[in-house]
């Protein structure tokens, strides 16, 4: 319209501004249907996306060192998108000295040099975009590195303009007139959340490791370095932030002592501080908002209740957060857990939960697994060889189906498993060495029962390298030292060996993320539970409108004949990991071990 005015020489200047007039109208009212509402909801790529987590350490080593890197993501790209999914969340791949795998920060501007290089990263980002997918990248900003350079001049004295970006206390003086903490807070990894600095005999705060310094988010100089950081990648066009434990950078008032109850679980007390909301607001005022990005936050410490408060899109802080209810059901949020004993009715209660209390103005997320937790189809399934495949299908189908955004961590969709962890040398993870000390050298427990219940928790279950295929080491790299072992079990499952068998996991993986690609419900629905309290079965549907989907899972190694309450019929048959299940318009399914199901109604 405007380039018809342009040329057009016998249109007067009203005419002209006419036009443009109603040109700008009409747009506006473009953008204003575009963003009319789904089901309540207001559209937006994050809720329709699904996210496939990397640890970049463990996806794919290009140059046989092997570590992980970028380029050897780049080579990956083809998998992932014919895998479906569309925005790839990267574990940190700044500059670090690893003391925790680069959730240590030494330069937020720079690549970790094991990793490669900016231009390496530049070329991964390229790749991505061309195969229209998004990344996102982790925003580590509770804590840096004490070899950051900002730690290195706050400790250097009491004096230096960077003190006050970290948070230093002078200790207590214990009657023996020996120096103690500040106050009993503590770490994440074990021991006191304080380490004594001999330079100016004060303590700082860390809540992880010592060499990971907590920021003073109270200081608005750090804030602001956090927002132009965010900026220099943002403008590099990744497409938003995972937040590590963002509701820890505002700390409790006055820091008193943990009472005896809140010491069962520090994150609790820990956790959104009185100053939380007014720094989110802050940071999305200054950068999110003025981007197409899209933030998720992992809410350590948060309850679902204080979900909302974070995520409701009319306070304008996150879009959604990562709540722990359902992945670390039966076991703690802190320190050397234990697996805990579960059943269905409480699992399906949290996801009740969800539904009840979130409204259209929050956004969920779906998850089981990440870097920090054991295998899905270890923990919450059967990975025995016979029982492997079809769990590790039926949580895929739980995850791409459920009310939020799905995330998926490398290695879910070929069912990979827990490694068999042994001895304390098999594991590289500091939590579980800085663990080791507490718990076994003080005698507190033996090394066989600490071994025998890490093993089942441990974050390295998840980092071992990705199996590609069932050439030595996996095709993880073609040096002979992955950083951490391969999992023995390579030989059956890899990513080769998946791809030209039509019933595994990875196929299967593809055809539900591709369902969900065409079915709008699965992403605005409304979720309804149709059987809490049955002890086997989660039955549930999806409904957008007139559209509804059934979904029927078995969890379960024991068959069973299955009637769906209040005389509701499984219509179509869309979706099932056995491929001779063919039961249609029919009330009572007879479902195998472990099976899954997705019926149009
Ligand atoms: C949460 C991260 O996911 C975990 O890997 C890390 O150890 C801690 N935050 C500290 O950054
Ligand atoms: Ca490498």
């Amino acid at each position: 319209m405007l380039l018809a005015a342009r040329y057009n020489p016998v249109m007067s200047w009203r005419t002209i501004f006419r036009t443009f007039v109603a040109a700008a109208l009409l747009s506006l009212s473009a953008a204003v249907s575009a963003q009319q509402l789904v089901n309540g909801y207001e559209p937006k790529w994050w809720k329709e996306a699904v996210v496939y987590q990397i640890y970049p350490r463990s996806f794919k080593d290009s140059n046989g060192d092997g570590i992980g890197d970028l380029p050897g993501i780049t080579s990956k790209l083809d998998y992932l998108q014919k895998l479906g999914v569309n925005v790839i969340w990267l574990s940190p791949h700044f500059d670090s000295p690893n003391a925790d795998n680069g959730y240590d920060i030494r330069d937020y501007r720079k690549v970790m040099s094991e990793f490669g290089t900016m231009s390496d990263f530049d070329t991964l980002l390229a790749g991505i975009k061309q195969r229209h997918m998004r990344l996102i990248i982790d925003l580590v900003v509770n804590h840096t590195s004490d070899e950051n350079k900002w730690f290195v001049e706050s400790r250097s004295s009491k004096t230096n303009p960077y003190r006050d970006f970290y948070i230093w206390r002078p200790g207590n003086t214990a009657p023996d007139g020996t120096q103690t903490p500040p106050n009993n807070y503590p770490s994440y990894f074990s021991g006191s959340a304080w380490a004594l600095d001999p330079k100016t005999n004060e303590y700082y705060l860390h809540y992880f490791a010592a060499k990971q310094p907590d920021l003073n988010w109270a200081n608005p100089k750090v804030r602001e370095e956090v927002y132009s950081l965010m900026r220099f990648w943002l403008d590099k066009g990744v497409s938003g932030f995972r937040m590590d434990v963002i509701p820890l950078i505002s700390k409790p008032t006055g820091m008193p002592d943990l009472t005896a109850e809140q010491l069962k679980a520090p994150p609790n007390a820990y956790a959104n501080g009185p100053h939380l909301a007014e720094y989110l607001r802050e940071m999305n005022r200054e950068v999110l908002s003025r981007y197409d990005d899209m933030s998720v936050g992992e809410a350590t410490g948060t309850t679902l209740a204080q979900t909302n408060s974070l995520v409701d899109d009319r306070r304008h802080e996150l879009n959604m957060i990562f709540n722990f209810d359902a992945i670390k059901i039966g076991r703690s949020d802190f320190g050397p857990s234990q697996l805990g004993g579960w059943s269905l009715p409480e699992l399906k209660a949290i996801y009740d939960e969800h539904a009840a209390v979130l409204t259209k103005h929050d956004w969920d997320t779906v998850f089981l697994s990440n870097h920090d937790n054991p295998r899905i189809v270890s923990t919450f399934g059967d990975d025995s060889p016979a029982m492997r495949a079809s769990s590790a299908k039926l949580f895929e189908t739980m995850i791409l189906t459920l009310r939020g955004t799905p995330f998926l961590y490398q290695g879910d969709e070929l069912g990979m498993t827990d490694y068999p962890f042994k001895k304390l040398e098999d594991y590289d993870d500091i939590a579980i060495k800085n663990a080791y000390k507490a718990e076994v050298e003080t005698g507190k427990l033996s090394a066989e029962a600490f071994l025998a219940s890490q093993a089942k928790v441990a974050r390295d279950n998840a980092r071992t390298p990705m199996q590609w295929d069932s050439s030595p080491q996996a095709g993880f790299t073609t040096g002979t030292h992955p950083w951490l072992a391969v999992n023995p079990n390579y030989k059956q499952i890899n990513a080769a060996e998946e791809e030209s068998d039509p019933a595994s996991e990875l196929n299967f993986v593809r055809a539900l993320i591709k369902l969900r690609a065409q079915t709008l419900a699965f992403v605005y629905g409304d979720f309804e539970d149709l059987d809490p309290q049955h002890p086997q079965v989660f039955a549930y549907t999806r409904t957008l409108d007139k559209e509804r989907y059934l979904v029927v899972e078995n969890f379960s190694s024991s068959p069973i004949q299955y009637t769906l309450p209040r005389g509701l019929k499984a219509a179509t048959l869309l979706l099932s990991d056995l491929p001779n299940s063919h039961e249609a318009n029919t009330s009572t399914l007879s479902l195998g071990a472990w099976e899954s199901r997705i019926y149009k109604q």
